[in-house]
């Protein structure tokens, strides 16, 4: 797909419809991931499968209930960041770890659309349950879950977002 039509298409989808997705759409999403940007290309990023349709309805369990019906779940982990990333984020006081990760995200949905996947972007779970669920060490924190499915309602919503007069705040 044109890049541009992609970005019109994705959109957060809240209304998966439980059918499952084959494995190797989710292997092709997680080869694009793997090649996101990244701070000194550390690849702060690790990630959970969650495929097993008992997995899928465990995690969902500590997510909002519209992520009940997707079909595949991927869990984002922040690694530890590279030496060169811990001292670039201490130089600059930045986190590009966790820009990283948001890129990552970015790399995953539009992958997903490509595919014809419907996808959510969740940062609000009971990350203590999520841990416990995979048993991640107390150190390694989860960021993101990214949802993934197929949807009731393939036609794109028109997109809600500030005008480019709002967002240019200086064009010098
Ligand atoms: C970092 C991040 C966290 C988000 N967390 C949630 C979430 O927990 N639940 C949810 O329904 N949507 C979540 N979203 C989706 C946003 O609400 C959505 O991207 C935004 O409203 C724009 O809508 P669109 O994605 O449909 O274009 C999240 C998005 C981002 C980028």
């Amino acid at each position: 797909m044109d890049y541009f039509d992609l970005i019109e298409k994705r959109e957060s989808c809240r209304n998966f419809d439980g059918t499952p997705i084959e494995k190797h759409l989710i292997t092709r999403c997680l080869e694009a991931t793997r090649l996101a940007p990244s701070a000194c290309n550390g690849q702060p990023w690790r990630f959970i499968v969650v495929t097993k349709p008992e997995s899928v309805a465990a995690l969902s369990r500590c997510m909002q209930p519209f992520n009940r019906l997707a079909g595949a779940m991927i869990v984002i982990l922040e690694a530890k960041p590279s030496l060169m990333t811990s001292i670039g984020n201490q130089l600059k006081d930045q986190d590009f770890t966790q820009i990283d990760i948001g890129i990552a995200a970015s790399y995953l949905t539009l992958a997903a659309t490509e595919l014809g996947l419907s996808s959510c972007i969740v940062g609000w779970f009971d990350e203590k349950a999520v841990r416990s669920q995979f048993k991640v060490p107390k150190n390694q924190r989860i960021r993101l879950i990214i949802s993934l499915g197929y949807t009731h309602a393939p036609q794109p919503r028109p997109k809600r977002r500030k005008t480019l007069q709002d967002l240019i705040l200086i064009e010098d």
